[in-house]
């Protein structure tokens, strides 16, 4: 009796590990570079809420390791995945998991961090889903640029240049790449001079951010007069540090922009801290996401609501690429981005 009990109970335990989707339905493999990131998270909780009733999905963390995603990626494919839709950790380490893909054949849907378009002409079933990162910058710039024609007195020393801060993504990725370039770019594209007083990764994470800029308020006191972030968590740990330093009351401000409209950043510019920021769509890049997850998961050619286009933005519908749009945000406009 009790040894029956126990090979029950191994059996039970055999089959739960043996596969988390319940075939024949269509299933997606799922990673996500880390869980703990902000706006990551609002992407992945759009692909769920896409999958439900469709097709079975499970989705691990990366954990900001791309030898652990390498591994997740493997389970994906021995439980019979049959699309792995990923996040890349270290998007230079692309060619890894097309060659596991294409080993089996599989569908594989990328996005957020864009792989050398070089590895994805490898494979033929290999897509990417994201946004188009200069316009994000640009969109930074023209806010910042805006602001400063607007208030002379921005320009605390008087000498027509703007000193600015950069806080900087992860600087293996593109997105953070295009950001610092393309908006310090926007900003002399306006005919205003820049300089940079400070610049480094805080990795898209607020409370690194918040470190870097209170360490920089007291480094650089009374010269820096703007602050760049790549993304808004950044954004919100630099505005934390100038909070801390008396800022945002009696009269003391510092213009701060981001990217993303996170409902926080969202908040922030309601309460008149972040200047502006930049709609990075979430909930856009999830749904097309999960089209091409849909389509190629049941056999049919990649089919989105969005168009599909070349590397370079083009509509191809033989293309490989979704780029979904950002938007500028800013007082004028932040309501229509808030949750009802
Ligand atoms: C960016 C986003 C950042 C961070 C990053 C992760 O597009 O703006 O906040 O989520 O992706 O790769
Ligand atoms: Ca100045």
């Amino acid at each position: 009796m009790k040894r029956a009990m126990v090979f029950l109970l191994a059996l039970g335990l055999c089959l739960s590990g043996a596969s988390v989707f319940a075939a024949p339905k269509p299933s997606i493999g799922c990673i996500i570079y880390k869980f703990d990131d902000t706006f990551m998270s609002y992407l992945r909780n759009q692909i769920q809420t896409d999958a439900k009733g469709k097709m079975d999905i499970s989705v691990q963390d990366g954990q900001n390791d791309q030898p652990k995603e390498n591994d997740e990626v493997d389970q994906f494919i021995s439980q019979g995945a049959t699309v792995l839709a990923i996040n890349m950790v270290d998007p230079s380490a692309v060619s890894v998991m097309i060659g596991k893909a294409q080993k089996k054949n599989l569908p594989l849907v990328l996005f957020n961090r864009e792989p050398d378009p070089a590895d994805m002409a490898k494979y033929g079933k290999a897509y990417y889903v994201g946004a188009k990162a200069q316009d994000s910058g640009t969109y930074e710039g023209q806010i910042m640029a805006k602001y400063w024609k607007a208030h002379p007195e921005a320009d605390l020393n008087k000498d027509g240049v703007m000193q600015y801060v950069m806080l900087i993504g992860d600087p293996a990725n593109t997105d953070a790449k295009f950001r610092t370039q393309y908006s310090i770019a926007a900003v002399e594209a306006a005919g205003i001079k820049t300089k940079l007083v400070a610049s480094d990764t805080a990795m898209w994470d607020r409370p690194k951010a918040q470190e870097k800029m209170a360490a920089w308020l007291t480094a650089y006191a009374g010269q820096i007069e703007v602050v760049f972030a790549n993304n808004d968590d950044m954004a919100l740990g630099a505005i934390e540090a100038l909070k801390a330093a008396g800022y945002f009351k009696n009269g003391k401000y510092m213009p701060v922009v981001g990217v993303d409209a996170t409902p926080p950043a969202l908040d922030a510019l309601a309460q008149g801290t972040l200047l502006g920021t930049v709609k990075n769509d979430a909930v856009g890049q999830g749904d097309a996401v999960f089209d091409l997850c849909y389509s190629l998961g049941n056999g049919k050619a990649a089919a989105s609501k969005y168009p599909l286009a070349t590397q370079d933005g083009k509509a191809n519908p033989n293309g490989k690429y979704i780029w979904v749009p950002y938007t500028m945000v800013t007082k004028d406009n932040y309501k229509q981005f808030m949750a009802k």
